[in-house]
């Protein structure tokens, strides 16, 4: 447990009080904060410690599930203190110093702002002398909407900070089931030795939102769901399962790894973006809870919009390992359910002996749920007991859930994940600038591509699946995805 101050930019923002401060409080109830360690909540407004405790009681009692306990709330209610700064000033940072001893310990500034102020941020703790070796900072996500806009935030940071001090958040990988990617894939051999060309026909990657834009629109409709789930998420995900096996688990043998992977994206471009990425947007229809509007009719919105709610794509690697293999990815909002998995379609048998019972034998499958009703299934062919004529072969599923299997054991939250490695010092688990920009360079010739087409996204009803478009951009290829 390393001691460390911790400073929370934007501690009253969404981001702050539905995930951050409720993480906190969760390493605080494991004990995994060192008792030295202060935490500094920063905002514009003029308050006090004792208000902004009593707002963070308020947020953890709105955010959290579970109760909150007693004897860890009053050690963690210990080590707030609130300081007001408008980030724009930097002559405002050296409030911090009061609260900050890097004589002592090092520091973590948390930007849970808009990325326009990361720069703003680490000029204002390098006036204030805080911008040292001893401090990092983290950054969320969106880091810019393009390849251009990124280097201009890593640049303002990389101006006071160099690389080893900055993390670069993408929660996908602080969640529990992407990192067992890493462990499925490197410490079981019957994977390591059927993981290439050889044995897989075709990955899907899925993550669909049941949720719209949930009152985002104005931010949202300049993104789009290419830029705000593809370029991090899914392509994350991607890259640990495509990786070469990394040397070691450092932060750089595995970073060095997914570049690689990243660099091996065959472009998609004006030639071929039509056979290979599909975009949509919802319409009014129905999910769960009953009926709900269409993308354009949501609050905050206005009816010429073509930004995509949805985009499928084909995704080819050019290296060794994965010729001929497609990833299909998909993900968008107002989908029939919250559902995130990957699934690996092994090869078909070349020889069929149980005609008889099967016509056609149904390939493996390994599905890897990340999310809701975490788990891996493999899908294999068995025997059905009994005396009948010839062998009568059935699917059935090798089911391991998570809930079942480590019943004893909570699963964290990605952001405590991400807060503990940021406080311990560990990068392993975010995003290098080389990464972010290889995916943005890729990213942008498909959203360049589109604009040049300048077509409306297809319209799919909330509630289902996607455009139909995005069936056939599989059937073309003689397959189907996952449903
Ligand atoms: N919300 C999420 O679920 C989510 C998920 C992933 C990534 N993110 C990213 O996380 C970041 C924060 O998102 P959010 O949803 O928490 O935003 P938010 O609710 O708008 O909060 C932003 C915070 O920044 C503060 N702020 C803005 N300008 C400031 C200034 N000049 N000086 C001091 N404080 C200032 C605001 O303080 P005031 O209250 O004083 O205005 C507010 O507390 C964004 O980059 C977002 O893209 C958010």
């Amino acid at each position: 447990m390393e001691p460390c101050d911790f400073v929370l930019f934007g501690t009253l923002g969404d981001l702050a009080r539905r995930k951050l401060l409720p993480s906190l409080y969760q390493l605080e109830k494991a004990q995994l904060i060192a008792p030295e360690t202060t935490i500094v909540g920063v905002a514009r407004s003029e308050s006090t410690d004792e208000k902004y405790v009593s707002l963070v009681r308020e947020s953890l009692e709105k955010f959290m599930k579970e109760p909150i306990e007693d004897s860890v709330w009053e050690s963690f209610a210990r080590r707030l203190r609130y300081v007001n700064i408008d980030l724009m000033q930097s002559n405002q940072y050296s409030r911090l110093r009061d609260y900050v001893d890097q004589a002592q310990r090092e520091t973590v500034n948390y930007c849970a702002v808009a990325p326009s102020l990361f720069g703003a941020i680490c000029q204002g703790l390098s006036t204030a002398g805080l911008a040292t070796e001893r401090a990092r900072v983290v950054l969320e996500k969106p880091i810019g909407k393009d390849l251009a806009s990124s280097k201009v935030i890593n640049d303002a940071v990389g101006a006071f900070f160099h690389e080893g001090q900055v993390y670069r958040i993408d929660h996908y990988l602080g969640k529990e089931t992407v990192l067992n990617l890493l462990a499925l894939r490197f410490a079981n051999s019957i994977f390591t030795t059927n993981w290439d060309h050889n044995t897989i026909d075709h990955v899907q990657i899925t993550v669909a939102e049941e949720v719209g834009i949930e009152g985002r629109w104005g931010y949202f409709d300049q993104s789009g769901q290419l830029r705000d789930m593809v370029q991090n998420h899914l392509l994350q995900i991607l890259t640990l399962v495509a990786i070469e096996p990394p040397v070691a688990l450092d932060s750089d043998s595995i970073r060095n790894e997914k570049l690689k992977v990243l660099k091996a994206l065959r472009p998609i471009t004006r030639d071929n973006v039509d056979e290979k990425t599909v975009r949509g947007q919802y319409t009014a229809g129905f999910l769960t809870g009953g009926a709900v509007p269409g993308y354009l009719e949501e609050e905050g919105g206005n009816t010429r919009s073509n930004t995509e709610t949805f985009a499928a794509l084909r995704v080819d690697i050019d290296n060794w390992r994965w010729a001929d293999v497609p990833f299909y990815l998909r993900t968008g909002k107002r989908m029939t359910t919250k559902r995130s998995e990957v699934v690996i379609h092994f090869k078909s048998m070349p020889h069929n002996i149980f005609k008889e019972s099967y016509r056609k034998l149904p390939a493996n499958r390994l599905i890897i749920r990340l999310q809701p009703d975490e788990g891996v299934d493999i899908e294999v062919m068995n025997k059905v007991p009994g005396l009948g004529k010839g062998v009568h072969l059935q699917r059935t599923k090798l089911d391991l859930s998570f809930t079942d299997t480590f019943k004893n054991e909570r699963i964290p939250d990605a952001y405590e994940r991400l807060l503990l490695e940021a406080m311990r010092g560990n990068p392993a688990l975010f995003i290098r600038r080389d990464e972010v920009e290889q995916a943005w360079t890729w990213v942008d010739s498909i959203q360049n591509s589109w604009a040049a087409q300048n077509e409306a996204p297809k319209p799919y009803a909330a509630g289902t699946w996607g455009p139909i478009a995005s069936i056939t951009l599989l059937a073309r290829d003689g397959r189907e995805w996952d449903e």
